[in-house]
């Protein structure tokens, strides 16, 4: 009786598995020439929220998992490099520009933004004062952003750097560094192996 129950349990998950990335899949092939750029097996799980689409450059074998927001607003761009996984729930919110570089890792619930709302006017509702510090966010090469992690306007996170999870990143965040806490300081350092600087002399 266990063993009936194991195999229709995995069966199960298994079409439940084949279902879910069939509809990603289809999703994503059907959605894909409405952007700047849509990289060959980038693959945007649903549910989605997209803004400014034409504006927004996604590389090949990018991940986007379910509950994200990608959005462009106004001449702002986002662009996406190759193979950068986004587990889900994610806001990427560009005005200026926001740019992840190749193979970068986002957990769940982070928060990217290249602006704020205005909120000094005492007379309207935040909602309705627009945008302002605009200024362009960078985030290296193969870096790695912990679950709920916030980065601010102007931010540069560096090649490989971690950013461990909860922090608020305000100011830049060196190459191999890591950083935590908020707002994000950086606690560590760490070099690239010798095999790996030599590879790239
Ligand atoms: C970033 C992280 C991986 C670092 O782990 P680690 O290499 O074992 O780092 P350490 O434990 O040596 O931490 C170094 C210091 O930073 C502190 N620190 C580490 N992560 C922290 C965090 N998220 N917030 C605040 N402080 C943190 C540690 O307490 C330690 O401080 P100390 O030297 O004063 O004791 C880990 O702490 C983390 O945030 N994990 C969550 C990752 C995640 O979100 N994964 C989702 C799947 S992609």
């Amino acid at each position: 009786m266990r063993g009936l129950a194991r195999v229709c349990g995995a069966a199960c998950l298994g079409l439940y598995r084949l279902i879910v990335r069939a509809r990603a899949k289809a999703f994503s092939l059907a959605i894909s020439g409405a952007f700047d750029s849509f990289g060959r097996r980038t693959v945007i799980e649903l549910p989605v929220r997209l803004h400014g689409e034409r504006r927004i450059a996604l590389g090949s074998d990018v991940f986007v998992g379910a509950g994200s927001w990608l959005q462009a607003l106004g001449d702002g761009r986002l662009n996406v490099g190759d193979g950068t996984s986004i587990a889900g729930g994610c806001i990427l919110s560009a005005a200026s520009s926001v740019r992840l570089g190749r193979k970068v890792l986002v957990a769940r619930n982070v928060y990217v933004s290249d602006h704020i709302h205005a909120y000094v006017d005492t007379e309207r509702a935040v909602l309705e004062q627009g945008l302002t510090h605009l200024d362009a966010v960078d985030i290296g090469d193969g870096a790695w952003l912990g679950e709920n992690v916030v980065v601010c306007p102007g931010v540069r996170i560096g090649r490989g750097a971690v950013i461990g999870a909860n922090a608020v990143v305000r100011e830049d965040v060196p190459d191999h560094a890591l950083a935590v806490g908020i707002p994000a300081h950086v606690v560590s350092r760490f070099a690239p192996l010798p095999a790996a600087a030599g590879a790239r002399n």
